[in-house]
């Protein structure tokens, strides 16, 4: 057999590795504890155990009540729960609900947005700069009477811009307006803190910080009113109801205690091996454009342009060559569209299609960096030998 390719994984965001601790967890509670955590015997008292424990580790990380967290099967329904639910709640009141999100958002958000205005509210999107921020001014003059949630993630996927949350959820809140924070692609890379942040609601996704797939939470604050979007049950104060995952809540709460305690990464090396991946991107190859303000962003997450080049085309060189990324481009239905938060942020519909996304974690080494590097000039001027041929 020849060797194994070396392989390089620079795909941090779209998802993690389960830490072996998690593996473990996880393992441990499929293995010991098969109860029913709404069982009133004692198999069921030991399964409900394991999930309230690992209630008290995403609480304790997140510096949130551990009566604040509902369960869910990861980020996509937490912000489904947070921006419908919400708005649910307001009609049955009797409004005709508006949300505000950003135009960057994650698609969870943008459309459960689109679902408030399908079932007969409106929706607003606020719009950001070059630099991948959303402005607080904009959000807080897209407020009206009857606006009830705006939604604003803390980081992003894409650009790994942080959004000033802070700055937002003051403005909102004093308008009397539920503020959501998407914050998957935050927590465990920056520093998050529901007990002073002003914030109503907010998203963690088990996958993105070495937990499970299919596990993640929406945090609520007491007293925010929302529907839940499953019917059937009682389970997580019937927030969000159906028997719990009982093995990937418990790999959830591992994630957690281990960000908490400061053993999932070593964030300042994977900051400067991110840092050292620019440079050799910046030194190597004429033209490349870093997307995103750098003095605001987490510190795994590099979005570069190489003009002259197709994204796409980039990335199936590099997956050829073992490297693991992501491009500016998503395939739907066969054909590549540019990444709505590119052209949000101001590039061309040709630089977001010549666009990739590095996410580094742990694991990385600078072989692996120095490696991409070189794989990445030699196929963007490969490409860009093809254009100049065909022209
Ligand atoms: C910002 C953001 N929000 C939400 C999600 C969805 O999370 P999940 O994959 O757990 O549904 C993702 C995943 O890509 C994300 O990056």
């Amino acid at each position: 057999m020849p060797p194994a390719r070396p392989s390089t994984y620079l795909d941090y965001n779209a998802t993690t590795p389960p830490h072996p601790a998690v593996v473990e967890a996880m393992a441990r509670a499929l293995r010991e504890t098969p109860g029913n955590p709404s069982s009133a015997h004692a198999e069921g008292r030991k399964a409900r155990a394991v999930v309230e424990k690992a209630r008290e580790h995403v609480a304790a990380f997140l510096r949130a009540k551990a009566e604040d967290v509902t369960f869910t099967s990861g980020g996509t329904e937490a912000d489904n729960l947070a921006v419908i639910g919400a708005a649910r709640a307001a009609a049955r009141a009797g409004k005709r609900p508006h949300v505000v999100v950003s135009a960057i958002e994650h698609s969870a958000v943008l459309s459960a947005a689109e679902q408030v205005e399908r079932e007969g509210g409106t929706a607003t999107r606020a719009p950001v700069g070059r630099g991948g921020r959303v402005d607080p001014a904009a959000v807080e003059a897209a407020l009206r009477p009857e606006t009830v949630l705006v939604s604003v993630m803390a980081a992003n996927n894409e650009s790994g811009v942080l959004q000033p949350i802070a700055e937002i959820g003051a403005r909102v809140r004093a308008r009397g307006v539920l503020f959501h924070t998407d914050a998957v692609q935050l927590v465990a890379k920056a520093p998050f803190d529901f007990s002073a942040l002003p914030v109503d609601l907010a998203s963690i996704s088990g996958h993105k910080f070495y937990g499970p797939k299919g596990a993640g939470a929406l945090v609520v604050r007491r007293g925010v009113k929302f529907e839940s979007l499953q019917v059937g049950g009682s389970q997580e104060g019937g927030r969000r109801t159906g028997t719990e995952n009982v093995a990937g809540i418990a790999g959830l709460g591992e994630a957690c205690r281990l960000a908490a305690a400061g053993e999932l990464h070593d964030l300042a090396a994977i900051g400067r091996l991110r840092d050292r991946l620019w440079q050799g991107l910046a030194s190597r190859i004429p033209g490349v454009q870093r997307n995103g303000d750098p003095a605001h962003a987490v510190p795994n997450t590099l979005n570069v342009t190489f003009p002259g080049t197709d994204g796409e085309a980039l990335l199936l060189r590099l997956d050829l060559e073992g490297i693991a990324v992501s491009a500016g481009s998503a395939c739907h239905t066969g054909a590549a569209l540019p990444s709505h938060v590119l052209l949000a942020m101001g590039l061309t519909k040709a630089e977001a299609r010549s666009t990739l996304r590095y996410s580094l974690g742990q694991g990385n080494t600078e072989a692996d960096v120095d490696r991409a590097v070189e794989v990445t000039a030699d196929s963007v001027a490969a490409l860009r030998g093809l254009a100049a041929a065909a022209r």
